[in-house]
């Protein structure tokens, strides 16, 4: 309500031309003039889209980046508030295919301003590399591009000490971009910031401590230690690419919603890789789930208005820990017609049916108000389809994953079967013209998962998205 009664709707409001939707769309009010009863969905999607905090119901992956794209057009701001280049969002724009890791997707509209939050890890040489491949795909980066002052640097140690803990016993199958290292300074209270960046005495003075602190811990794993002094050198020059992007992130987006602007919060990853809500210890170091959109941010919980949880068709997972649902066949299947290979690492994704246990816990977590689902098309040639309704442990039913690791790589999927409707969904712009059965297989996963149906993917392009 006070999010709505700013900007845009404050004046509706002041000039008397308003209407209370009497179905509190989502819970909240929309007071546009053509927000009625029957027509409120279609009025709220196009104008006024809200707060909205996008995350990914499944393990990553679960094509995010294509959602955050359509949805984009409807948003002012677009934010990443966790993780860091360890993301992989691809877009397909123009028969351009773009691959983002740490700049919002927002970056491919024009006057879309793209926000790095207080969240983030920042490989800040990474970053750069970023910002010139898309300045060569003729993207535009200049003042629609925010860094948080307060977000954390990734240093060439953390990606060493990734790299070593990944070769030894009780690997998690990350993407050495030295992630948990950086949240681990970060909890430990010993991390870089973007400002120490932004003053170069003070960042050289520290970087040489932690410098010659790490380089003890390399040695001690056998690994080469670092120089402070190419550190140092490639970092501050780094840091002068950056620094007119520096600034406030959080007052910058209070002011932007005090003027009636609406905000896209960008997930990364996936539910199940949530540090707290995840398959622990095979998780990223970061709340990928929507709390992690306040905390990384500085936005409050009650300026957010929505929340989109996007889940694939299937499951799939990158990296080490339980994926429940696995099967060989439907990978070996999926990954035949070029699918389901990691954005970042160029990994085969591992792949299983859809999970709902796993779904609806997460929606559980997330608070999902609305479902996008992707991939339908991966699906197009399998039939029957099975969807995973239960798990067994030891004799016994679980309707929600186990918390402990081992258990749930012990648990045995319950599976329904559906049957499949053999033959490709590319062309299909509305839901009426998908094929009975693919219906079918959406309302009754997005019934599992237990949330409103809002939008399916049946490609990887942007007009191949059927809005509901
Ligand atoms: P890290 O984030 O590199 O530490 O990796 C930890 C786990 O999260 C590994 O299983 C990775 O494969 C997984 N992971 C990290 N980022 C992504 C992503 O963007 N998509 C899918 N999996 C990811
Ligand atoms: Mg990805």
């Amino acid at each position: 309500m006070q999010n709505f009664l700013r900007g845009d709707a404050a004046n509706l409001l002041s000039v008397g031309k308003f209407r209370l939707c009497p179905k509190g769309c989502v819970g909240k009010i929309f007071a546009y003039p053509q927000c009625f009863a029957r027509r409120c969905r279609r009025a709220r999607f196009r104008f006024h889209m809200a707060n909205t905090i996008l995350v990914g119901m499944q393990w990553g992956d679960e094509g995010k980046g294509k959602i955050i794209d359509v949805l984009t057009a409807r948003a002012d701001i677009v934010v990443r508030s966790q993780g860091g280049n360890n993301a992989g969002h691809t877009v397909i724009h123009r028969g351009m295919k773009y691959v983002l890791h740490l700049i919002p997707s927002g970056i491919l509209r024009h006057r879309k301003i793209c926000v790095i939050g207080n969240g983030v890890v920042i490989d800040p040489v990474a970053l750069v590399a970023e910002m010139d491949g898309l300045r060569a795909l003729a993207v535009n980066i200049n003042k629609n591009l925010l860094i948080s002052d307060c977000a954390h640097l990734v240093l060439p140690y953390h990606r060493i000490l990734d790299e070593q803990r990944e070769l030894r016993r009780g690997r998690i199958g990350t993407t050495k971009r030295g992630i948990g290292p950086a949240y681990g300074d970060k909890a430990a209270r010993t991390g870089l910031r973007v400002s120490d960046l932004m003053q170069p005495i003070v960042f050289s003075k520290k970087l040489q401590a932690k410098i010659i602190e790490n380089n003890r811990i390399l040695q001690a794993l056998g690994a080469k230690p670092i120089s402070f002094r190419d550190v140092n050198e490639t970092y501050l020059a780094a840091g002068e690419r950056l620094r007119p992007f520096v600034t406030n992130t959080v007052v910058y987006l209070h002011g932007a919603m005090d003027r009636g602007k609406q905000i896209l919060f960008e997930g990364a990853q996936g539910t199940f890789l949530d540090i707290d809500h995840g398959t622990y210890p095979y998780v990223t170091s970061s709340n990928t789930t929507a709390g992690g959109a306040c905390t990384g941010t500085g936005v409050p919980p009650h300026r957010m208005d929505r929340v989109v949880g996007v889940m694939k068709a299937y499951s799939t997972r990158v990296g080490d820990g339980a994926l429940p649902t696995e099967d060989a066949q439907l990978a070996q299947m999926l990954h035949n017609l070029g699918r389901e290979f990691g954005a970042t690492t160029g990994r085969k994704r591992r792949c299983g049916w859809f999970d709902a246990v796993a779904t609806r816990y997460a929606g559980m977590i997330n608070g999902i108000d609305e479902i996008a689902i992707t991939n339908l098309d991966g699906l197009d040639q399998v039939d029957p389809i099975r969807v995973c309704v239960g798990y067994q442990l030891h004799g016994k039913r679980l309707d929600v994953p186990p918390c402990d690791a081992t258990q749930l790589a012990n648990c045995e999927p319950v599976y329904e079967e559906v049957a499949g409707w053999n033959t490709s969904i590319h062309a299909a712009r509305k839901f009426s013209q998908l094929p009975p059965a693919a219906r079918k297989y959406v309302r009754f996963i997005s019934e599992l998962a237990g949330a409103k149906l809002s939008m399916v993917s049946v490609g990887p392009a942007r007009g191949e998205t059927i809005m509901l």
